[in-house]
């Protein structure tokens, strides 16, 4: 019986010690990926494009600038994208990086191709898996232009952001449950901005990712239930409430269930009346006819009872 016991603790002893190489070689795995024909250009009509898709819709400034950076964000300014914004996981700690021009800190470093590689099909410029923070898939080729166009245009700020850490299990989930997300469809050339449903769509799903927080997720990020039908409780800092993204479907619980174009419009223009985590002081900066295209796609959602608490 000894003995059993003896060779079973070893067995388990080695099996524990080689997941754990095996995690340890798989932290820097290599992907490829192809690399977009994207070329940022000095056009001041991209340009501007790129600057207001990145301080509205896109909400760049919100994850990649750090938290006090809101009010700045909230008066209208465009903060630098110095990065650095901490997301305090239980299982990692992850900073969004530096992504203004600076050569040893930033992106000045990297290839237009790099960037629109890492932000399209989820693999850094050294060929490592990208954790999904971000929704720009399916972005187009003009609005990925567009965004690289600004991002180039930018004042260069050094700011070394720390490295990633990962406790154990975050190791193992990186080392074998993760791996590079791409686009989910076919990309087109161009967006054409309207007040249809259809851009709405892509407003929502390709840039701003509404669904994100709208919908419940499970541990490697896949929806569980219907999308949109509301998230889980989230809070901005650890001294403020935690808000529950609510039910933005076509159904009677759905929070806008009753509220017309004009109420929808008018609630973007308050701004982060609560302190959520919504990034309403980006949205904020959205047009009219922007706000009214989303409207519109949330009204083609199908009615979906809202999740009951994770
Ligand atoms: C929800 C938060 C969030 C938003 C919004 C966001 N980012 Fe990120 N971004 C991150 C995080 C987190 C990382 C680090 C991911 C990693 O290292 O795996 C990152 C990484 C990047 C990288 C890779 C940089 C490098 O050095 O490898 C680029 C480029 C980038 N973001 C650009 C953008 C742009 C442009 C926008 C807006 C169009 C944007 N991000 C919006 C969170 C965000
Ligand atoms: C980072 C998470 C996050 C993202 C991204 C996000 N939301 Fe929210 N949203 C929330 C939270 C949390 C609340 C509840 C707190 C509040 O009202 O500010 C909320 C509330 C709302 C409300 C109800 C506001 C009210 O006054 O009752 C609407 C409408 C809404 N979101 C629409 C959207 C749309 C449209 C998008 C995409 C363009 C979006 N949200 C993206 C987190 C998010």
């Amino acid at each position: 019986m000894k003995k059993i016991l003896k060779w079973t603790g070893f067995i388990i002893l080695s099996l524990i010690a080689g997941v754990t190489i095996i995690a340890a070689s798989r932290q820097n795995v290599k992907y490829t990926a192809p690399y977009p024909a994207i070329k940022a250009s000095t056009d001041e009509a991209v340009i501007a494009r790129g600057k207001h898709l990145v301080f509205s819709i896109a909400h760049c400034a919100d994850c990649h600038s750090t938290a006090n950076a809101d009010s700045l964000i909230q008066s209208g300014l465009d903060v630098p994208l110095s990065g650095g914004r901490l997301f305090a996981l239980p299982i990692a700690n992850i900073y969004t990086k530096n992504i203004t021009p600076d050569k040893e800190t930033g992106i000045g470093k990297y290839t237009d191709a790099e960037i629109a590689r890492a932000l399209r099909y989820g693999v850094h410029p050294d060929g490592t898996v990208m954790y999904d923070f971000m929704p720009f898939h399916n972005v187009c080729d003009e609005d990925m232009t567009a965004v690289i166009s600004y991002l180039r245009t930018q004042k260069p700020v050094r700011n070394k952001v720390p490295p990633h850490s990962l406790n154990v299990a975050g190791k193992m989930i990186k080392a074998f449950m993760i791996s590079p997300v791409g686009p989910s469809e076919s990309i087109p050339q161009k967006v054409r901005p309207d007040t249809t449903a259809l851009y709405g769509r892509y407003l929502v799903n390709s840039l701003g990712n509404c669904s994100g927080c709208h919908s419940k997720h499970d541990m490697k990020g896949a929806i569980v239930g219907e999308a949109f039908a509301g998230g889980s409780p989230m809070k901005k800092a650890e001294n403020l409430p935690a808000y529950t993204p609510p039910n933005l479907t076509t159904d009677s619980s759905s929070r806008i269930f009753e509220w017309t174009r004009d109420m929808f419009i008018k609630r973007f223009r308050m701004g982060n009346i609560k302190n959520s985590e919504m990034p309403w002081n980006s949205f904020k900066r959205m047009t009219d006819d922007e706000l009214t295209a989303i409207y519109k796609y949330l009204k083609t959602l199908k009615a979906a009872k809202t999740a009951t608490a994770a």
